[in-house]
């Protein structure tokens, strides 16, 4: 399996504190089932800057690491930025970077609501050929209380990614209901950890695609696995989930 949205670096954010901190994350992934991850350490937010420069630097040394180990992980470089008012400045001026060199970022928003101006932000990535990845729709409270907000940006051309945790109901029955609400919506694309640490925030994106799989479906599961193989070959993304397909036959 392939992990999109991760904390595994060490010292740059909330996640991995040490090193120490970041092989017990990776081999935890490895035991999951997770041969691949996208480091994404938060940018903007909760007080954390980093830049490109810095997270390709630690995703070297820890693989290095990992390699000496024999921990049979991937690290590729990403980052989760805030929206925040000079992201395209920044963008422009090499301190952001996309997931895994793609033309896909992780855009994340705070946890109350979106923020004035995200579709016109979204609209200029998109000018720019950047997709925005929303990370984690059902933890925002205005886009789970609105569903045709999201909705929205989706259909404009954003995609979006649900955590593995909220899904298989780690994190409790209404969010864990909300989550596959998304899913049969076909407001999601992506399920990703968003692991920060081997016991608080573990690796458990196995967990989150078992849930989707009793839920809704092996193909809801294969859909989700495709689109995280398509993302790191920079392919395109599907946006036809199987629930659309379903709908059509129906029709
Ligand atoms: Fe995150």
């Amino acid at each position: 399996m392939i992990d999109i949205h991760t904390h595994i670096l060490p010292g740059l954010d909330d996640g991995a504190g040490s090193l120490d901190e970041s092989i017990a994350l990776a081999e935890q992934a490895v035991q999951n089932g997770i041969h691949t991850v996208i480091a994404t350490p938060h940018h903007h937010a909760r007080g954390y800057y980093t830049s490109y420069e810095q997270i390709e630097l630690e995703a070297a040394k820890l693989n290095d690491e990992l390699d000496k180990r024999g921990i049979a992980l991937e690290v590729l470089v990403g980052q989760e930025v805030r929206v925040y008012d000079e992201l395209l400045q920044d963008l422009e001026g090499g301190l952001l970077t996309t997931l895994a060199s793609t033309q896909y970022m992780l855009i994340e928003f705070p946890s109350a609501n979106v923020p004035k101006g995200a579709d016109e932000l979204f609209h200029e990535l998109r000018l720019l050929d950047i997709t925005p990845i929303i990370a984690h729709p059902e933890r925002n409270r205005e886009l789970a209380g609105n569903l045709r907000l999201l909705s929205e940006l989706v259909e404009a051309g954003a995609l979006a990614q649900l955590t593995s945790s909220s899904v298989s109901g780690n994190m409790g029955r209404k969010l864990q209901k909300l989550s596959l609400e998304m899913c049969k919506k076909g407001l999601v694309h992506f399920i990703a950890s968003d692991a920060h640490h081997a016991v608080k925030r573990p690796f458990d994106l196995a967990q989150g695609y078992d849930a989707v799989g009793k839920q809704l479906g092996q193909a809801f599961v294969d859909y989700y696995q495709l689109n995280a193989q398509r993302l790191v070959r920079s392919g395109p993304i599907s946006r036809e989930t199987p629930a659309a397909k379903r709908r059509l036959i129906f029709w």
